[in-house]
């Protein structure tokens, strides 16, 4: 059931109503989001905007790409359409957002290659893939908008995932790209805080319903509304989490109100996922 801060978007994924109390935090910002053009990304360039900022949206899908500028305002967003398995493009992001607003405040790390795969499918170019994707190329944005983040003191975001501590058997090599993610956020939010006052954090979301989470679970052959009624040991509330509550976490760890607070990795599902013992299903194991 929805509640009564949120209301429906037009593809049914609920959008929270925001708190005009805390609408300017990020007032005058310029913050790079990667694959923003959809999903959780789309969800913290639109609250970056809502809170005062000017952002750079950025995705593989021009149409996309193209109507979430005209959502946000042309003088809010500037678009960059890129690969991220472009060598060039950790660069032209930075070059681009120079260009159009003349600073950088911070970078949000969230597109990622999402894909299945175990042993018995995981060849050397998939798992290459995904490192690189995953964790390389969020290091090397880092790497080119530090001249910038360091004049700013600036903040970087990685969006990693809980799969990132082990994760599920058919994610083996996106969640290793995770874990990965999160050691990178570790090392660079203890150096970079105290070389040059960039804060680095990362964000773990557990089970978000995006669009194209909604598409993948019913090309695996769930039901048109599979997140309707999904079992409790999965989804405690009765639904999985939303973007625009990942966004709301986002805003804080960008805005100046975080402090020096760097090196941490936020976890966001509605149950703990470092040692979680779940309840046995009864109907194999009774629980009496
Ligand atoms: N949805 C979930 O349940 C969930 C859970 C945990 C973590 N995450 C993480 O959240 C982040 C956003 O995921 P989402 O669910 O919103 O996904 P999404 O598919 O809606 O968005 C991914 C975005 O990344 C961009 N992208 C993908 N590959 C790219 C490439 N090679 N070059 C340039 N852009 C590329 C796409 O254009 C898209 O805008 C990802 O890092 C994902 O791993 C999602």
């Amino acid at each position: 059931m929805v509640s009564e801060c949120a209301k429906l978007s037009p593809n049914k994924i609920p959008v929270l109503l925001l708190n005009p109390k805390n609408m300017s935090r990020l007032q005058n910002k310029v913050i790079i989001v990667t694959g923003s053009v959809t999903g959780i990304g789309k969800a913290i360039a639109k609250r970056c905007v809502a809170e005062g900022a000017r952002v750079l949206i950025h995705g593989l899908e021009q149409d996309l790409g193209d109507q979430t500028v005209a959502e946000l305002g042309a003088e809010k967003a500037t678009l960059v359409i890129k690969d991220l398995a472009d060598e060039a493009a950790p660069q032209l992001l930075v070059d681009h957002c120079i260009k159009a607003f003349g600073k950088i405040d911070a970078v949000v790390n969230n597109a990622a290659q999402v894909g299945t795969g175990n042993i018995q499918t995981t060849d050397g170019a998939w798992f290459r893939r995904m490192l690189e994707i995953n964790c390389v190329v969020p290091y090397l944005i880092t790497r080119a908008a530090l001249p910038h983040l360091r004049e700013t003191r600036g903040s970087v975001i990685n969006i990693g995932s809980v799969n990132a501590y082990s994760g599920e058997p058919n994610l083996m090599p996106y969640s290793v790209s995770k874990g990965a993610l999160m050691t990178l956020t570790r090392n660079l939010g203890d150096t970079l805080m105290r070389e040059d006052g960039v804060r680095v954090n990362q964000i773990n979301p557990g089970w978000v319903l995006t669009e194209n989470e909604a598409k993948r679970k019913r090309e695996h052959g769930l039901r048109e509304d599979w997140y309707a009624d999904l079992p409790k040991v999965y989804a405690p509330a009765g639904r999985i989490l939303w973007p625009d509550e990942i966004a709301a976490c986002a805003a804080w760890l960008l805005a100046d109100e975080c402090g020096p607070i760097s090196g941490q990795v936020f976890d966001l599902e509605q149950h703990p996922f470092i040692g979680r013992n779940p309840p046995k299903d009864s109907s194999t194991i009774p629980s009496k």
